[in-house]
C-alpha cells in the first residue's frame, strides 16, 4: 500500500470531509451567521460579544466545554456538544443570547458551574447552544451591611473565601463542595452544614438579577414577587438567566469545631446509627452531624461490611461541643481529641475531606475539580425514626448490592420553623433527615454504568417503606432523571407534574402559573424544567383522550380552569 505523504494526507482527508459534509451543513453554518450577526446587533458594543463567542472550529472550543464538565457519564464521544458556545462578558451577552435564540428558533442551556448530576447544564437531545456564565463572578462583600453581591458564575469557594476576607465571623449557608455554582446551586434552594442554624441558601437570598425571556434586566422590585420566589428554590434555568444574588450573610464564630468518626458495624455501629436518628434532627441548632453509610471490605477476608461515618460542624468551641455530646449522644463516645477547632473558611476543607493544616486556603478558588468520575445521585426524605430489624434489613441490602453510598443530612432546627411556602423548596418540617444516594465509579462502558445505576435505583426501592409518600419527596439539586423528563410537547403539563410534585409538593402549582405567566413561550426550558399550561395544549389534549374516556372529557377542562386560577390540580 502507498503511504500519503503528510501534505497529501491532509488534503486527501479534507476532500474526504468535504465531500462528507451533508447538504444542510451550509445551511447550518448560514444559521450560525445569521445567529452571529444578531449576537452582535443586540450587544453593547463598547463590549464586544466577538470575543465570547466560539465556534466548533475555535481551538479553545473543546477545552471550554471540558472545563466544566462534572460527571464523567456526560463526556462521551456520542454525548452532543454545543454548535457554539457564549462565555458572556457582559450582561448585554446574555441578553443578545437569549433575544436571538427565540429570534433564531434556537435552544439554550445555561451553564453555571456545571455540577448539575444529570449534566443538564450541558447536555441535550436537541441541537442547542451553550451560554456559559463563567465569567460573570463578581463578588462584593459589604460587612457593614452584611451582605454580599454574588453574580452567577462565581463558585461556593470564591464566595466564602471573600466573605472570609472582610470578616472572621461572617459567612453563609450553602454547600460543602467548592467548586459547584452560584447559579444553579442557589437558584435550586442550596443545603450545607449550617442550614439547622439558618435554612437553606435561598432563605438568606434578599434581591437577585435575572434577564427575562424579554432580554429585560429585573432585579426583585421590576420583576415582583412571584418571580422573586420562583427564582429561590425552583431550580436553574426554567424562568431566566440568573445574573446575580445578594445574599444575606450569617454570623459564624471565630471558630467553630469539627470532627469524624468512623465506626464499622463489626464495631458496634448498629446502636450508634439507630440513636443519631434520635439525636441530629433534634439537637441543638449549631450542631449539624451528617452520617454517611457505606460498603467497605471487612477485617475478614472477603466479607463486605457497612462503615458509618459522622461528621459534624459545631458553632462553638469543643468544650461545649464534648459537653453537648455527652448529655445528647454518649453512644458515639466523642473524645476531646476527635474534635478540631478551626475557623469557619478552614472547617469547609475538612468537609471537603482536605488536610487543615497542610492545604492552603486558596484552594477554594479554584474552580476545576480535584477529580472526575462517572456518578449517578438520588434522593429520599424521611419522616420517621427506621427500627432496629429496619436497620439490620439495610446492611444486609448494601451488603448484598456490594456498594452504594448514603448520605444523611439531619433537618429540625430552624428548617422545621419556615414554612413549606415561603420559597419553592418544599421540605421542611416534618422531615428527620435527607438521604443522598450514590453511586460512584471510574471505568467507562455501558455495562459498567448500568451496573452501578441499577445498583442505585435498587437500594432506591428497597428504601420505599422507610420514606417519606405521596409524593415521594425528592430534593431538586439532586437533579434525578429517573423522576422523570419533559419532551415539551402536547403532554408537557402531565409529565411536568410527575416529577415537579415530587421536588415542590404543593408549590408546584404556583410555579406553574408563575411559568405560564413570565415565559408563555417555554423558552427556559430543559428536561425537568416547569412546564407551563398552555391552551392549545389543552384543547389538544382534551380531543385526544375525549374518545376514550369521557369521564376524563368532563373532568379535564374544570380542572384546568380550575387549575389557572389556583384552585387545585
Ligand atoms: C460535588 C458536588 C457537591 C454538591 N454539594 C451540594 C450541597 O452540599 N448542597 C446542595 O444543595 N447541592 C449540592 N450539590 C448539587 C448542586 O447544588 C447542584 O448540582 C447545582 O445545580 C449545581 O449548580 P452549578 O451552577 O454548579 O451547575 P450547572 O450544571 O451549571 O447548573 C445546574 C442547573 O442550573 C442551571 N443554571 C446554572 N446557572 C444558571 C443561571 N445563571 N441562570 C439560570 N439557570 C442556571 C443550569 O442550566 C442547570 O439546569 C452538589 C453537587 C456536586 C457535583
Ligand atoms: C441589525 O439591526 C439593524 C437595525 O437595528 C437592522 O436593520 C438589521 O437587520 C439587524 N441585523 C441583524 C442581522 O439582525
Ligand atoms: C472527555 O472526553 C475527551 C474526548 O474523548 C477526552 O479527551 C477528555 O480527556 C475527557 N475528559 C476527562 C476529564 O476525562
Ligand atoms: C480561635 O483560635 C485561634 C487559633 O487557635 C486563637 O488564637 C483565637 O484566640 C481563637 N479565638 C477565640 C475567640 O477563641
Ligand atoms: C454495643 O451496643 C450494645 C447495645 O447498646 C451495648 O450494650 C454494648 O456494650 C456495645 N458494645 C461495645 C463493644 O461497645
Ligand atoms: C476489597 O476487597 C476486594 C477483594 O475482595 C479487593 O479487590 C478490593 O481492592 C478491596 N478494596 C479495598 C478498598 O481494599
Amino acid at each position: 500500500m502507498r503511504v500519503l505523504s503528510p501534505k497529501k494526507l491532509v488534503c486527501f482527508l479534507s476532500i474526504v470531509v468535504l465531500l462528507s459534509l451533508p447538504c444542510t451543513a451550509s445551511a447550518t453554518n448560514s444559521a450560525q451567521s445569521t445567529f452571529v450577526h444578531c449576537l452582535v446587533n443586540h450587544s453593547d458594543h463598547s463590549h464586544p460579544i466577538k470575543e465570547a463567542i466560539f465556534t466548533p472550529n475555535n481551538p479553545s472550543f473543546s477545552s471550554l466545554l471540558q472545563a466544566y464538565i462534572r460527571n464523567l457519564r456526560s463526556n462521551t464521544s456520542t454525548t452532543r456538544k454545543p454548535f457554539i458556545i457564549i462565555t458572556a462578558l457582559h450582561v448585554s451577552h446574555v441578553q443578545a443570547s437569549v433575544v436571538c435564540a427565540q429570534r433564531h428558533n434556537l435552544h439554550m442551556k445555561i451553564q453555571g458551574g456545571g455540577h448539575d448530576y444529570e449534566g443538564a447544564s450541558y447536555v441535550a437531545e436537541v441541537p442547542f447552544f451553550l451560554l456559559d456564565m463563567f465569567n460573570l463572578r463578581s463578588i462584593d462583600v459589604d460587612i457593614e451591611t452584611e451582605t454580599a453581591l454574588v453574580q452567577a458564575g462565581a463558585t461556593l469557594g470564591e464566595v466564602y473565601y471573600r466573605i472570609a476576607e472582610k470578616s472572621k465571623i461572617h459567612g453563609f449557608p450553602a454547600g460543602v463542595c467548592p467548586t459547584v455554582g452560584v447559579g444553579g446551586h442557589i437558584s435550586g434552594a442550596g443545603y450545607g452544614n449550617m442550614m439547622r442554624k439558618y435554612g437553606v441558601s435561598v432563605d438568606n437570598v434578599i434581591d437577585a438579577q435575572i434577564i427575562d425571556v424579554q432580554g429585560r434586566l429585573l432585579d426583585r422590585e421590576s420583576m415582583g414577587e412571584d418571580l422573586f420566589w420562583a427564582i429561590t428554590g425552583a431550580g436553574g434555568a426554567s424562568f431566566g438567566v440568573i445574573i446575580s444574588y445578594t445574599l444575606k450573610l450569617v454570623r459564624v464564630p471565630e471558630n467553630v469545631t469539627v470532627f469524624e468518626v468512623k465506626k464499622t458495624f463489626e464495631k458496634n455501629a448498629t446502636n450508634m446509627v439507630y440513636n443519631w436518628q434520635h439525636v441530629a434532627p433534634n439537637i441543638d441548632n449549631e450542631l449539624f452531624i451528617r452520617l454517611i453509610l457505606e460498603v467497605i471490605n471487612g477485617s475478614e477476608n472477603g466479607r463486605k461490611t457497612i462503615r458509618a461515618t459522622f461528621i459534624a460542624l459545631f458553632l462553638g468551641d469543643s468544650k461545649s461541643l464534648i459537653s453537648l455530646m455527652n448529655e445528647r449522644f454518649p453512644q458515639l463516645g466523642l473524645k476531646q481529641s476527635q474534635c478540631i477547632e478551626t475557623s469557619w473558611l478552614q472547617s469547609l476543607l475538612f468537609w471537603d475531606n482536605m488536610d487543615i493544616a497542610a492545604t492552603p486556603l486558596e484552594i477554594l478558588l479554584e474552580r476545576q475539580a480535584k477529580s472526575l468520575k462517572y456518578l449517578k445521585r438520588k434522593s429520599d426524605y424521611v419522616k420517621e425514626p427506621i427500627s432496629k430489624e429496619g436497620w439490620e434489613g439495610i446492611w444486609k441490602k448494601m451488603i448484598e448490592l456490594e456498594n452504594g453510598v448514603m448520605y444523611f443530612n439531619p433537618y429540625g432546627g430552624r428548617m422545621a420553623e419556615i414554612p413549606s411556602t415561603e420559597t419553592p423548596f418544599p421540605h421542611r418540617d416534618g422531615n428527620l433527615w435527607k438521604i443522598q444516594y450514590q453511586a460512584n465509579w471510574y471505568e467507562s462502558g455501558k455495562d459498567v454504568e448500568d451496573h452501578y445505576i441499577n445498583t442505585i435505583r435498587e437500594l432506591h426501592k428497597y428504601m420505599t417503606p422507610f420514606v417519606s409518600k405521596n409524593p415521594r419527596q425528592a430534593f431538586i439539586n439532586y437533579k434525578d432523571l429517573d423522576l422523570g423528563i419533559n419532551h415539551h410537547g402536547m403532554k408537557s403539563y402531565f409529565e411536568g407534574r410527575v416529577y415537579g410534585v415530587n421536588y415542590f409538593k404543593d408549590n408546584f402549582n404556583r410555579l406553574v402559573q408563575i411559568k405560564t405567566k413570565v415565559d408563555p413561550g417555554n423558552f427556559f426550558r430543559n428536561e425537568q424544567s416547569i412546564p407551563i399550561l398552555s391552551h392549545i395544549g389543552r384543547v389538544r389534549m382534551v380531543t385526544e383522550k375525549s374518545l376514550k374516556n369521557s369521564i376524563l372529557f368532563c373532568l379535564f377542562p374544570i380542572n384546568l380552569v380550575m387549575a389557572r386560577k389556583g384552585l387545585m390540580f
